[in-house]
């Protein structure tokens, strides 16, 4: 009985992805939004419950699609899955039918396609990969630093800064026994610079399932908690599932895209985890990693940019010291405006902001021969500086930065399919 409920279950939740998939590109994938308002917006109890019923999968699904990118070249695994999974939701269905029907008199419905074993392996597979097959508790933690650095200095372009501190903290941080608190990174830059790109590369390389991982949550502001009048739930929702998630795995990481955008309220909420004192429920949240990513602060830190490019230096040359005050007082000044983010910041609860440069056209070229390699099709210089033309670039004047930074790059290569 379970199993079929489990059945249904699959076979109802599963169309809203796969409908909301497709070629879209990624920053309009956002419009997905009202999937979840309309969800949100019943009563509360109803809307608790839909939240609860989602499964982490579900939502890693429905993340993937949000996020620029989050699942490239898993897509036709994830749509295998979910293709064998209907199948088999659809043959498990016909089974039980043809059960009751046995007995009356009524036309028996063709054998399904799929025996009962490797169904029930098909599914039983996949309901590990959502993660209640995690008794040891370390939810296979890899933390690969040296693959991290590696992986960044290959795959992330013109962000010398982020390289450089990213890897440092987070090893400084796991080789440490005792943390006094969670680590938490602020991401800053305008789109495009890479801010998910590279929290995926860190879910990666610290978990064996990536962002997959039960152990790994990503929360979109206005798509995860899109009303404001709902924020008193959003809390209750959002602490119960880091005190879950945290229960589960010694070592979580929550990433908070859009950050800008989280309520204060939320943010209150989610101050205990991150701070230095005992939690009152016991439990050492210590040990976990948040991760902010917003826009703020990317207008000072292309700014920076721009006058090292205009005074004929190389923005290698721009370092933290340097940058961080001006990235700091902009954030500083921004609170005070209204986004609620930085409040943690006056708080100090966060232990370092990692400042996200704008790319310039030749960071753009590495992009799309990335995008070119990862889908085995062959390029040529012209072809790289083909895509890269495509992009807008800022200021007016010296049109040095892409404004969308690499963010298109990829669905841009479409044009070159043969
Ligand atoms: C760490 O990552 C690197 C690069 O991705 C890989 O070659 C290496 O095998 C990994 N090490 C472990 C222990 O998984």
């Amino acid at each position: 009985m379970v199993f079929r409920v489990w059945v249904l279950y699959l076979s109802l939740s599963l169309p809203p992805v796969r409908a909301e998939g497709g070629s879209g590109r990624p920053w309009e994938r956002r419009e997905a939004a009202p999937t979840s308002s309309a969800l949100l917006g019943k009563e509360h109890n109803q809307g608790l419950q839909s939240v609860r019923a989602l499964s982490s999968r579900y939502w890693n699904l429905l993340a993937c699609q949000l996020w620029s990118e989050a699942c490239e070249g898993e897509e036709d695994e994830e749509n295998e899955v979910v293709a064998a999974a209907a199948a088999a939701a659809a043959a498990a269905m016909a089974v039980e039918e043809r059960k009751e029907e046995a007995g009356g008199s009524r036309v028996v419905l063709e054998q399904p396609g799929w025996s009962f074993p490797i169904m029930k392996e098909i599914l039983s597979s996949w309901y590990c990969s959502f993660g209640t097959c995690c008794a040891t508790r370390d939810c296979k933690v890899t933390n690969n630093i040296t693959g991290l650095d590696l992986d960044l200095s290959r795959r992330l372009h013109g962000q010398h800064l982020v390289k450089l501190v990213v890897v440092k903290a987070i090893q400084v941080f796991l080789e440490t026994s005792e943390p006094k608190k969670a680590l938490v990174l602020s991401f800053h830059g305008w789109s495009g610079t890479g801010k998910n790109f590279v929290a995926r590369i860190i879910a990666e390389h610290l978990y064996r399932d990536g962002l997959k991982s039960e152990c790994v949550k990503i929360y979109i502001s206005l798509f995860h908690f899109p009303h404001f009048r709902y924020v008193d739930m959003y809390k209750v929702q959002l602490a119960k599932e880091i005190s879950e998630t945290v229960q589960l795995c010694m070592q979580s990481l929550f990433i908070f895209d859009e950050a800008e955008k989280l309520h204060t309220g939320l943010l209150d909420a989610l101050k205990p985890y991150m701070d230095h004192y005992d939690s009152t429920d016991r439990m050492n949240y210590r040990r976990s990693i948040f991760l902010f990513l917003s826009n703020t602060g990317g207008n000072i830190i292309n700014e920076v940019a721009l006058d090292f490019w205009r005074a004929g230096r190389n923005r290698e040359e721009i370092t933290m010291e340097y940058l961080e005050p001006y990235l700091r007082s902009e954030l500083m000044v921004a609170a005070d405006e209204g986004p609620a983010q930085n409040h943690i910041l006056e708080d100090n609860l966060i232990d370092l902001l990692v400042p996200f440069l704008p790319l310039e056209y030749r960071h753009v070229k590495l992009c799309a021969r990335d995008a070119f390699l990862a889908r085995g099709l062959p390029f040529n210089e012209e072809a790289l500086d083909e895509v890269a033309r495509m992009m807008v670039f800022v200021p007016k004047e010296e049109k040095l930065f892409s404004a969308q930074g690499c963010k298109t790059v990829s669905q841009r290569i479409n044009y070159f399919l043969p």
